[in-house]
């Protein structure tokens, strides 16, 4: 298999087409066969639900070449289960676990010129997603669906790499108390464009998201979970309902305890106690771990002590460990590693 000629160490993280995507179609209670297809556009009526009310929701996972040459992703199954829950909350039908996990091989496979090789850098990112298709009027669910999965190779979320990034303290909320901050919609992020915007406006890489009914903990940002290192190195993160259940972050969190020995704790994190860490990231299928040099709040800046120029050493070990089990150089916790080619 021929890979694709393509300057992978420079690739950012924007969409570039590839051949082969997986359609499902959902009508009558059902779901159809399902097929890889060659067209990258979608037809579809102008009173689609999608359109009218948002009915959508999504995934994000990667396949990896590991040293060895093979292709593989990682934890699909708690993508497809997610997706499953997401399915649920927007009184979608949840596209079979089993069947999603399979489209993604499959679909990884039809596209195996543009896994990105080991050693580059770059990832394909792989993009799960169903929406509603029919016409809707009237507020409710829709009755027939579209579930995809589309491909596309990818380097490093922020620029710079594993340059520590700058954040600041968002005004808007991301999530209600009961609302749907838990589960990946597409509406999450239409309402977070807006205040990305407004932070990149004002020389900022993020947004930190504090909770919306006191203000005073922290959440996450618009696309990943908080990991902070206390000075005495134990991994913190934030325990919410209204953040979403990062695969990433959980995995972090094992890796830390039973493969680097450390303690673990997720729990409250109150904005007042930022000052207090080491070490703080971002993490998720994007993001990876992406290190926070700098959270400013309203003028106020907390530098954290690992700086502005490298990640910090504990996050250093985190993001070795995570990504060389991803890569194949470590051992994988049992089920974590899928095998695609
Ligand atoms: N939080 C948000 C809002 C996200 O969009 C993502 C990305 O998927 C994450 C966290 C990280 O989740 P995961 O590690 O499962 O990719
Ligand atoms: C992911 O990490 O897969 C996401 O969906 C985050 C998004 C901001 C790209």
């Amino acid at each position: 298999m021929e890979k694709k000629s393509m300057d992978w160490e420079n690739i950012g993280f924007s969409y570039i087409e590839t051949d082969k995507r997986y359609v499902a179609n959902y009508k009558d209670g059902k779901w159809d066969d399902g097929a890889l297809i060659d067209d990258a556009n979608i037809t579809m009526n102008e009173c689609a639900g999608v359109l009218q009310y948002a009915q959508t929701i999504f995934e994000g996972m990667k396949a990896y070449t590991t040293e060895d040459g093979r292709i593989v992703t990682f934890r699909p199954d708690l993508n497809a289960a997610r997706m499953a829950d997401s399915a649920k909350r927007l009184e979608m039908p949840v596209f079979p676990e089993e069947r999603f996990v399979e489209a993604v091989v499959e679909t990884v496979k039809a596209n195996e010129a543009y896994v990105p090789p080991y050693g580059s850098g770059a990832t394909l990112y792989i993009r799960p997603y169903m929406f509603g298709i029919n016409p809707v009027i009237g507020v409710k669910p829709a009755d027939e669906y579209q579930f995809r999965v589309f491909t596309t190779p990818v380097g490093p979320y922020f620029k710079g790499g594993a340059k520590p990034i700058t954040i600041c303290v968002s005004d808007f909320d991301r999530a209600a108390p009961h609302g749907t901050g838990h589960i990946k919609a597409g509406l999450n992020y239409a309402m977070s464009l807006h205040a990305i915007m407004t932070a990149h406006a004002n020389g900022f890489d993020e947004n930190m998201y504090l909770d919306s009914a006191t203000r005073t903990k922290v959440e996450e940002t618009g696309g990943a979970n908080f990991i902070f290192v206390t000075k005495d190195n134990k991994i913190v993160t934030p325990h919410s309902d209204t953040i979403l259940p990062s695969i990433t972050r959980r995995s972090i969190m094992y890796v830390a305890e039973h493969y680097l020995g450390l303690e673990v704790e997720e729990r409250d994190v109150y904005f007042d106690e930022v000052k207090d860490f080491a070490e703080c990231g971002l993490c998720g299928t994007a993001a990876v771990i992406s290190p926070v040099g700098k959270v400013v709040d309203h003028g106020k800046e907390i530098c954290f002590p690992s700086g502005m120029e490298k990640m910090g050493p504990t996050t250093q070990k985190l993001y070795e460990t995570l990504t060389g089990i991803q890569m194949g150089q470590i051992d994988a916790p049992e089920g974590w590693i899928k095998e695609i080619k």
